[in-house]
Formats: structure tokens, C-alpha cells, sequence
């Protein structure tokens, strides 16, 4: 297991490692010139296997965020038993995920980048899914401060597919003030309604006139301890907004924006969901980079992704991957300031 770091010319780093192709460090200017590392995470490698409970920088697989009941059927297969990791659901690709295997990485660069791509072959049955699966992420930091992620896959089974990235962000630095302070839009009327435990009822519902309105730029802690049950239920924000834009789409998902700083993050994708996550379930269990204890929402997350549960939702975009199709799913995150 090894860490890679990438550099572009304007002097912004990312570092990642093979291990759960996890991002541990990002670090991008303010306005003002001076770098910060804005992503949470830990030190060491070790650190990442022994205790990444709240999946920082990884990449999830093979499928984002929850399915209820542990089970789906995909053309017509039954699969049930799915590891329970959510009190009877299944979080994040299972016990072992592709946050906790070791990926294949090779270096590669290009007209304006450089970057890594990783290779794993999650074997059929393993976490209970269907069919091998080859997976390829790629990740590039380019010389217009972006970092794109490139997801590709192909599988010998009809299977489940919805692979993300669980970056935690705060633009003060990790170590820094709270996000709470951040002003975050996103560009979604919509949000797949869900239970107490994360898992969609099936309703798609309008933000219009609630707390989880996200059209109009406001701080998370402007309406994360909001008594909407909706917000409430979940402990603050850990929703799915449904993206606006056109089906495979490369599209403005969200914007997040430190006004103390001046550093900005605008993620663009290709799918039609994004999870926003306000770090409601951090504790100050977890000691990460440099000994900084990482309290409850000290970061946030925007994991682009499809929905939730959607093996089990019909009407939701569909998550199956049959052999003979490619998949195929990019994400960009754009640093700015202003
Ligand atoms: C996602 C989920 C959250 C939580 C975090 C990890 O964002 O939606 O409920 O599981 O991952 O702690």
C-alpha cells in the first residue's frame, strides 16, 4: 500500500492512496495565496485500515450509501443477505467495501493533468453481489485546479452499480473552523424522501418552503438542527438531493463556499443524485492528520452518486450494469475562491 501525491502548476496537491483509492489530503489556495489541506482524514495508512469508520476520502462500492433490507433483485436474480452494517441495512458496499480493499494504481498524465488509475476486480459473490466486476477509477488533478474522478465498469453478471466518493471537505482546512459557517447551494428542487434510517420511501419530494431548500446559497448551520423531521430524523443533513439537469449530463451539482477564506468548491457530475452529508455522525472519536480530533460536522460531504436504494425503487434512475455495457460516471470538483 502506498501513498501517491499529484501536483499541477499552480502548486495545488492531492494525495491518495491504493489502499480504499482513498483521498487523504487536498490543498488549495485562499484568496489570499495561502494553501490549506481541506480534506479530513488521517495520517497513515494504517490509520485507514485500522479505523476508517466514517469513510474518509474513500471510494464506496459497489453501492453508495444504503440498501434496504439487505436484499434487491436484478433481472429476476434474487440476492438477499447482504451484509448489515445499518441496523438491517446495507451501508456502503458491505463489511469489506471498495473503501477497505487494495487497488491497483499506475500513474498517468496527459495534455493538462496528472493523475492515478486504479484497478480492482471485485469477484462475483463477493459482498453478496452478482458477477466480476472490473472496476476503474481514475483521478486527475488538472491544471485548471480540478479534480475530476472517472469511474468506469464492466461485469460478466447482470449487477448493482453506484460507485462515490466519501470526501469529507472543510475549506477552513480540516483543522479549521467550523463548516457550519459555509454556504452551500444546490442545484436540486427535489429530494428522494426517506425513513428514519436513511432508506427512501419512494417519494420524491419538493424543497420548496423547507429547511432543506438549497437553491438560494445559505449556511449549513443555518438549518442543520432545523425541526423539520425530515432534517431532525437524520440527525441533520444525510439526504439525497436529486440533481437538476438532463439524465448522464455532466452538470452543477452543488456549490460550497467559505466566506472567511474565500475558498469555493463547485462539483459538477454525471449523476443524477448527490448525497449531502453534514458530518452529522463524527463524535470527536476519531483523531485524524496532525492529532486534530475531528468533532460532530466538522465536515461535510457531497457524494455524487444514484439513489439510494434504487435496486429496490423502480421508478428511481437505474443502477443495473449488464454484461456488454460499459459504465461509465464522472465527477468534477472545481476549487475556486473568491
Ligand atoms: C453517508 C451516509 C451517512 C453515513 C456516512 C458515513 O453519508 O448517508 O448516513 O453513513 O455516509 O458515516
Amino acid at each position: 500500500m502506498e501513498f501517491y501525491t499529484l501536483e499541477n502548476k499552480n502548486g495545488l496537491k492531492l494525495k491518495l492512496t491504493n489502499f480504499g483509492g482513498i483521498v487523504s489530503e487536498i490543498h488549495v489556495p485562499d484568496r489570499d495565496g495561502k494553501f490549506a489541506d481541506i480534506a479530513l482524514g488521517f495520517d497513515s495508512i494504517e490509520e485507514y485500515q485500522d479505523h476508517n469508520d466514517a469513510y474518509f476520502g474513500a471510494i464506496i462500492g459497489r453501492f453508495g450509501n444504503r440498501i434496504g433490507g439487505c436484499g434487491f433483485s436484478v433481472d429476476g436474480a434474487e440476492v438477499s443477505g447482504l451484509f448489515d452494517n445499518d441496523e438491517g441495512n446495507h451501508l456502503h458496499g458491505g463489511k469489506v467495501g471498495f473503501d477497505k480493499v487494495a487497488w491497483t494504481a499506475e500513474r498517468i498524465s496527459g495534455e493538462g493533468y496528472t493523475g492515478v488509475k486504479l484497478s480492482y476486480r471485485s469477484v462475483d459473490g463477493e459482498e453478496g453481489y452478482p458477477g466480476n466486476l472490473d472496476a476503474t477509477v481514475v483521478y486527475k488533478l488538472t491544471d485548471a485546479n480540478e479534480w475530476v474522478i472517472e469511474y468506469e465498469a464492466v461485469s460478466d453478471k447482470a449487477t448493482v452499480y453506484n460507485p462515490t466518493n466519501h470526501s469529507y471537505f472543510n475549506l477552513a482546512g480540516h483543522d479549521g473552523a467550523s463548516p457550519l459557517s459555509h454556504e452551500v447551494q444546490l442545484n436540486a428542487k427535489l429530494f428522494t424522501a426517506c425513513d428514519a434510517g436513511g432508506i427512501p420511501t419512494g417519494e420524491v419530494l419538493s424543497v420548496a418552503g423547507t429547511d432543506m431548500d438549497f437553491r438560494a446559497a445559505k449556511t449549513i448551520g443555518s438549518a442543520v438542527d432545523s425541526a423539520d423531521p425530515v432534517v431532525s430524523s437524520r440527525g441533520g443533513f444525510d439526504h439525497n438531493f436529486v440533481i437538476d439537469k438532463k439524465p448522464g449530463e455532466l452538470g452543477l451539482a452543488a456549490v460550497a463556499y467559505d466566506a472567511a477564506s474565500g475558498r469555493e468548491l463547485k462539483v459538477y457530475t454525471t449523476e443524477p443524485g448527490v448525497q449531502f452529508y453534514s458530518g452529522n455522525f463524527l463524535d470527536g472519536s476519531l483523531t485524524g492528520k496532525g492529532g486534530h480530533v475531528y468533532e460532530k460536522r466538522s465536515g461535510f460531504c457531497l457524494e455524487t452518486q444514484h439513489f439510494p436504494d434504487s435496486p429496490n425503487h423502480g421508478h428511481f434512475p437505474m443502477t443495473t450494469l449488464r454484461p456488454g455495457e460499459v459504465f461509465c460516471s464522472k465527477t468534477v470538483h472545481v476549487f475556486g475562491v473568491r
